[in-house]
């Protein structure tokens, strides 16, 4: 793909700070469709901010790392919550000493860090954040791609690689319907729970020492967990990739069953569940 191609030579053409090198991705993201990913790569490489909506523990921060990685491009990260201002987004003012007087200065929150500098803004759970917070933004993620500071009045342009990689756990506790206009302003994808070969893939990559019998436990149990959540007799989250990871790892050192107990069925809610996570666990250890 040309595109990205260009693009990822641009940008793995950048120098960067020893400090922010610290902030490129790891990588390790695996796409459960081949298209996701390179149409993610290819919404990057057009500059439009991309919106990840996905149940937890279904690699959306793993994707975004893995874009950071492609590009070689640091990333700023900000976690939204209802106490999330202005200042945690911008930057705040603060007084230090400078020549033996007291001086006012600003110190750049992590949207002018990466408009200034070309990073990948990642703004996770960003339907958490208070609808009248990130209007803010509007100027960054339309083709403006600007910001007035309201602190000091500096007009920032931002950098040529400036992305914006946002994600949601839709219609999660706590969390808003997003506004209208700032949803607007995104490239939308849906980012689902991997399953059967690519599962068995990154198992794989993940645990290579593993008995074969472990790894046999938890391919099947994550297709029984999938199966129950499409049947509506299980929450999404208990297929969540990440819990299934935990328990692999515990379950190397314990029982598979206290495992999958701790890191999956006790995280449930419902007594139900824990139950049924648990039976199904069970049908597949001898
Ligand atoms: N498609 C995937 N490819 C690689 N790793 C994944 C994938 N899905 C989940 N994971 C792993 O599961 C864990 C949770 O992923 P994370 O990105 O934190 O989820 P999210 O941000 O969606 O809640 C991580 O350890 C991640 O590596
Ligand atoms: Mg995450």
């Amino acid at each position: 793909m040309e595109l990205i191609e260009r693009e990822q030579q641009i940008r793995l053409g950048r120098t960067h700070s020893e400090e922010d090198k610290a902030l490129i991705g790891a990588g390790g993201y695996l796409s459960p469709v081949e298209h996701l990913w390179t149409d993610v790569l290819i919404a990057i490489s057009l500059k439009k901010p991309v919106l990840l909506k996905g149940p937890t523990g279904a690699g959306k921060t793993k994707l975004a790392e893995t874009v950071s990685q492609f590009f070689s491009q640091p990333v700023q990260s900000i976690n939204c919550s209802v106490d999330l201002d202005a200042e945690a987004l911008l930057g705040f003012k603060t007084i230090v000493l400078k020549d033996g007087m007291n001086e006012i200065s600003f110190v750049e929150g992590p949207v002018i860090e990466a408009m200034k500098k070309g990073h990948i803004l990642y703004i996770d759970e960003i339907n958490m954040a208070k609808s009248e917070t990130l209007p803010i933004l509007h100027s960054v993620l339309d083709y403006r791609r600007m910001l007035t500071n309201p602190f000091t009045g500096e007009v920032i342009h931002a950098h040529p690689d400036f992305s914006v990689i946002a994600a949601i756990n839709e219609g999660y506790i706590g969390t808003t319907p997003m506004n209208e206009a700032l949803k607007n302003r995104f490239v939308s994808f849906s980012v689902p729970y991997i399953s059967g070969d690519h599962l068995r893939k990154l198992w794989k990559e993940l645990f290579p020492a593993a008995p074969k019998e472990l790894h046999a436990l938890m391919l099947n149990l994550a297709n029984d967990l999938m199966e129950q959540v499409k049947q509506g007799l299980l929450s999404e989250e208990a297929a969540s990739i990440r819990s299934l990871l935990y328990a692999t790892e515990l379950a190397q050192y314990m029982e598979p069953l206290r495992a999958i107990n701790y890191a999956i069925a006790e995280k449930l809610e419902d007594e139900q569940e824990k139950k049924l996570v648990l039976e199904l666990a069970a049908s597949w250890i001898k």
